[in-house]
């Protein structure tokens, strides 16, 4: 959206007042001052004279049990179902946070809350995500050793990892990991680097907040304690 029309959406005054006090530089977009070409998408921290503004929205965070079969995307050019399919009668325009793969079932948050949702996804904060895998084969101690301690993935070693074989036999492993990244196929990477392919992928927590029993393609509200819990983080 225009910044001009932005700032009227927020009450700062009309879109000629707005476009005069983005030419006299007292608008900033992220910490930059803002020019009346410079748009605004949702997340972004846009403020007055040094004061945050915003459009005073209901915030709305929601967790989803996504299903494999859609990507975590609001809208798809090949016109596959995506997450938002879950989610329609939702009023708010909330967008998901991060990302699961298209095969990758499990705890997906969507919110319109742009801060919270930066500071998730934020590599610097290191939230944690657990994730149940099936693998093929039978998963070596050395190997979980190797994988909790790092492996190469695209070049760069990946952070300490827990590692916890769940159960197994000679065809497959159940393993539960724990990873503070959110790198493209992180997983399914991580296990290709130790020579497995993950047949099954689903996360079931973020942080501590859990899945629990919530059913596939279902969502649910978060609690107030949640999000405090999220914020805090
Ligand atoms: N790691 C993966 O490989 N895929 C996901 O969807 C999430 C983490």
């Amino acid at each position: 959206m225009r910044l001009n029309k932005y700032l009227a959406d927020c009450g700062v005054g009309s879109r000629r007042a707005c476009d005069k006090l983005i030419e006299e530089g007292k608008v900033k977009v992220n910490d930059k001052v803002a020019t009346v070409t410079t748009q605004v998408e949702i997340g972004d921290k846009v403020s007055v004279n040094g004061k945050r503004v915003g459009t005073g929205k209901k915030l709305t965070y929601i967790m989803l049990h996504k299903p494999k079969g859609c990507v975590t995307t609001v809208t798809d050019d090949l016109g596959r179902k995506t997450v938002m399919d879950f989610v329609k009668d939702i009023h708010s325009r909330v967008y998901p946070v991060g990302r699961l793969d298209y095969d990758t079932e499990g705890l997906l948050l969507l919110t319109n809350d742009g801060d919270l949702a930066n500071k998730l996804t934020h590599p610097r904060n290191e939230v944690s995500k657990t994730y149940i895998a099936r693998i093929s084969g039978k998963l070596a101690d050395t190997e979980v050793r190797q994988l909790e301690k790092g492996v190469m993935v695209d070049g760069k070693v990946t952070a300490p990892a827990i590692v916890k074989v769940l159960e197994g036999d000679a065809h497959h492993t159940r393993v539960e990991i724990t990873i503070h990244e959110g790198r493209n196929r992180q997983i399914k990477k991580m296990f290709e680097a130790v020579g497995k392919e993950v047949e099954f992928l689903k996360r079931v927590a973020v942080g501590d907040l859990h899945l629990g029993g919530l059913q596939r393609g279902k969502y649910r509200f978060l609690t107030e304690k949640e999000v405090n819990y999220l914020k805090n983080l």
